[in-house]
This record gives C-alpha cells, structure tokens and sequence, in this order.
C-alpha cells in the first residue's frame, strides 16, 4: 500500500464477507478487501452495524481468508471491541489476525490513538475510519456527512494527523467533503481511503453489495451501481478497479462539497 501510495497508483479495495466473492475480487485484481462490519447490514439486515459480535467477524475473516490469495485483507473491529483498554482491544485484534486478516481497522479519531500505538507498536497494522464513524449513527443523528464546517473539518484533519503520529498504517475517510479529504490527504504520509470522500484520497472503497446493485432502498450518493450495462459481476468489479485506478471513479457526483 505504501508503495502504491509513494508511486501514486491508486489502491482499489471492496468490501467482502464470503470466500466464493473473496476468489472472485482477488481474481479481478482488488487490491484490499475489507470484512466490513457493515455485514451487520447487508448480511444479517440489522438496521446499523452496532449488533456485530466479534464471533461475527471472526467467522467472515476465516471465510474471506479461505478465498484471498493475493489481494491485502483488513478486518473491521467491531462495536464494543476496540472502544475499551489498549490491552484489551489488541487482544480482540489478535483474534482477527488469527482468523486471517493482515490488518485490522478501527473506527475513531485522536482519542483512539493510544490504543492504535499499543497495536502497531505489538506488530498489528492498523487503518483508522474518520469522518462517518457508523458505530457513533446514535451520537452523530444518523448517517451524516462530517467536516461540513471549517471546526469540524479542522477537527477532523487534527484526528488524522494524531492517528499518523501514533503509528496508524492507513486512514479511512467516509463521507467528508472532498476538499477536506484532500487537504487532509495532502497533510499525511500514509495512505487514505476514501468512500464519499472525492477522488484526491490514495485510494477508493465501496460496500460490495452497494455496487453490485444488491442492497435495496435508497444508496448513498457516493454508491455507483457497476452492474449497470456489465454482463458479470466479475466485469462489474473489474470496471470498478479501472475506473478507481484511471481516476474515473469517484466523479463530482458522488462527492459532497463543503458548506464554508
Ligand atoms: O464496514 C464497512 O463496510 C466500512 C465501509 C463503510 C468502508 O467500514
């Protein structure tokens, strides 16, 4: 990731739950899949990704890890697992490395450094998730966009740059305005994802059931449905990667712009 990072070749990752889709998007050339506790949603149809039990996501890493040979596979902490002691949270993040991730991601900002420092300095990369935090849905008011405003923008660029200095390998931005993810992209060394985030982040996520037009109701805009005009979901994933790749994806469409 760093390598692709410094080179500026845009990293692609898909969300993945199961071994069958975990073959299929390493053979399509994804370059990171993330066991996404949003399998609480579009796997077991909670309303949020609060009911996820570690048992959970160690069940989905060891499916995923059965069918990724190739591409870099990072497993979500789940609610209640990483918002208790460093000790304690590296402990659950050892049992996901045990199931087969080789990354875990941890949703919060500035006050989960100490934690993210106690994990990579112990041997575990970590990816943090700033900006929408959806283990927070019931603090923020729903599923809103972060950093609309000049202090919660400033807020969030000063999360990402205290999880930076505590050893965090990657940040993961959801739903800030682009300007925001860039000038914090601008700010780091490491790597950045984006979903709803612009196209300036090093590189893009997506829920896979969101492209793939499985989920039904209404998507958020930063959703582009891929199985519109593919023939199969293995073309749908690979113009995903291309269009992540080229640029192409994300467009201003499925952006959000700042309000300062
Ligand atoms: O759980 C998940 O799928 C996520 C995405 C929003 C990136 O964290």
């Amino acid at each position: 990731m760093q390598k692709m990072h410094a080179s500026g070749e845009k990293i692609s990752m898909l969300t993945c739950y199961d071994a069958s889709f975990a073959a299929l998007l390493d053979e399509c050339m994804v370059d990171v899949l993330l066991v996404g506790d949003s399998l609480g949603m579009v796997i077991q149809g909670h309303a949020s990704t609060l009911p996820v039990s570690m048992a959970d996501m160690c069940y989905h890493v060891t499916a995923v890890a059965r069918g990724c040979q190739r591409s870099l596979l990072i497993a979500d902490m789940p609610f209640g697992s990483s918002q208790i002691s460093a000790p304690d949270t590296f402990g659950n993040a050892v049992k996901l490395m045990q199931a087969g991730a080789q990354m875990v991601k941890i949703e919060g900002g500035a006050e989960m450094s100490e934690t993210v420092s106690f994990l990579c300095s112990r041997g575990i990369p970590v990816c943090t998730h700033i900006g929408l935090q959806p283990q927070s849905v019931h603090l923020l008011g729903g599923y809103k966009i972060q950093g609309a405003s000049a202090g919660n923008a400033d807020r969030i660029a000063s999360d990402a740059l205290a999880l930076q200095n505590a050893g965090a390998t990657m940040i993961l931005m959801e739903a800030v305005p682009a300007e925001v993810a860039a000038r914090i992209s601008n700010q780091l060394v490491i790597p950045t994802i984006g979903i709803g985030a612009g196209g300036a982040t090093s590189g893009q996520v997506l829920v896979l059931y969101d492209m793939l037009d499985i989920t039904l109701g209404k998507k958020p805009r930063f959703v582009k449905n891929y199985m519109h005009g593919a023939i199969s979901i293995a073309e749908a994933v690979k113009s995903y990667v291309a269009d992540v790749k080229s640029g192409m994806f994300p467009a201003d469409e499925h952006g959000y712009g700042s309000h300062f």
